[in-house]
């Protein structure tokens, strides 16, 4: 059996790193392609330093650009690559530009794709996001879904029972995994001049977000006012889109910590001691969840809706008070919820999966 892992931004890497070593413990035949959607230090080299992953084979290189202009490059590269290599099976995760481009050369190829958290639906069409996951698992062989409820929703939508696998979420290896090792090797709270327990975390990235200057310049007013009402500062290490936003508007940011984006291990560290969580990123909503920090989402709709049936996490949007009144929602809440996603074995089913089907 040959796997070719596809993967190409900072949660791709995080997420697949389970996987990576668990095909390493096994010594199996795999390679990594990484399309280079994310190519900054912080976003992509630091992860496999610090994670301590093997060299991606190839490196397409493809960058920035318009969602076609980014896909149709790495079709062709990720096509031209499996033609050569002829693996048995393409592995992609999640729901980025990566993962559909990964998932259509494979098809197209005849080669047997398997879809990493399969079955997530936000139900709103207009988020990139959600195209890529509805056509990466409709046109997957395999399709790994991270819970009960996400495989409920795959045969909803008429794909058959005898492709989905319910493994839990490799979010939770990667936490299980890294999070002692945190503990022991980072001191990010003293470096940020922050008190365990006693700052807000925030991230905010999405397209739907930062782009759209209301929507942006509403959340950053939240989070100051999040800051004045409740006492706690803000610490925002900031994604590259979004800091490229903030020029672009013109933004001045009042009352937030803003810091470059944080490696792996310094950004597990922030999470498990914040106060609360504010985000509009998925594996954030998940990770807080993980840890029993309180969640509150930044947006109008999520797919991690188990978080939410939990009490892990709430919904605020954009308008600054409501972002107070769901903080003080939260904050009002005993964490005592459960951890739906999954025991942290997610990575070593998923490849116990591909041996029974592909020997
Ligand atoms: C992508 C995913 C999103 C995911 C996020 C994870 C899609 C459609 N979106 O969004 O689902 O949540 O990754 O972080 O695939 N940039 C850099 N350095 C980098 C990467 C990006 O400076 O290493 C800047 C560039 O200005 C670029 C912008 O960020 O134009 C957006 O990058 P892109 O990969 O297109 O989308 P993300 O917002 O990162
Ligand atoms: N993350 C990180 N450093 C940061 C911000 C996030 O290592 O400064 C990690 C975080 O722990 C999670 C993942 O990046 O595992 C989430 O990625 P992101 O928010 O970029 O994408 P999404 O999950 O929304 O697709």
């Amino acid at each position: 059996m040959k796997i070719s892992i596809v993967l190409g931004t900072r949660p791709e890497i995080i997420k697949f790193s389970p996987v990576i070593r668990e095909c390493e413990r096994l010594g199996l035949d795999y390679f990594i392609l990484h399309t280079g959607q994310h190519y900054s230090y912080n976003m992509d080299r630091v992860f496999f330093e610090q994670l301590e992953l093997p060299e991606a084979k190839f490196n397409l290189d493809v960058g920035s650009g318009s969602h076609g202009e980014q896909t149709g490059k790495m079709l062709i590269g990720i096509e031209d690559v499996l033609r050569r290599e002829v693996p048995d099976v393409v592995l992609v995760e999640g729901d980025t530009n990566t993962v559909l481009a990964g998932a259509l050369a494979a098809v197209k190829l005849g080669i047997a794709v398997g879809h990493v958290e399969a079955g997530l639906r936000s139900y709103d069409r207009e988020m990139p996001e959600e195209i890529n996951r509805v056509l990466a698992d409709h046109c997957s062989d395999l399709l790994f879904a991270p819970t009960e409820k996400s495989k409920g929703i795959l045969l909803g939508e008429g794909i058959s029972e005898e492709k989905v696998f319910v493994t839990g979420n490799t979010v939770v290896d990667a936490v299980c995994q890294n999070l002692e090792i945190a503990k022991r090797k980072v001191s990010v709270c003293e470096g940020l001049g922050v008190d365990d327990g006693g700052y807000f975390l925030a991230t905010v990235h999405r397209q739907e977000n930062v782009d759209n200057e209301g929507m942006f310049r509403g959340i950053l007013k939240g989070l100051e006012l999040v800051r004045e009402e409740f006492g706690f500062p803000v610490v925002y290490p900031i994604h590259p889109r979004a800091e490229k936003q903030l020029k672009i508007f013109n933004i001045e940011v009042n009352g937030v910590k803003i810091v470059e984006p944080l490696d792996y291990l310094s950004f597990l560290q922030l999470e498990s001691n914040a106060r609360l969580v504010l985000t509009d990123s998925g594996g954030v909503q998940e990770e807080a969840c993980i840890l029993g920090v309180p969640c509150v989402t930044l947006r109008y709709n999520t797919e991690r809706s188990e978080t939410l049936d939990v009490g892990a996490n709430v919904l605020a949007g954009t308008d600054p008070l409501e972002i107070v009144k769901k903080v003080g929602l939260m904050l009002n809440k005993k964490n005592c919820w459960e951890n739906p996603f999954g025991d942290g074995k997610a990575g070593e089913r998923i490849v116990q999966t591909l041996r029974e089907k592909f020997g």
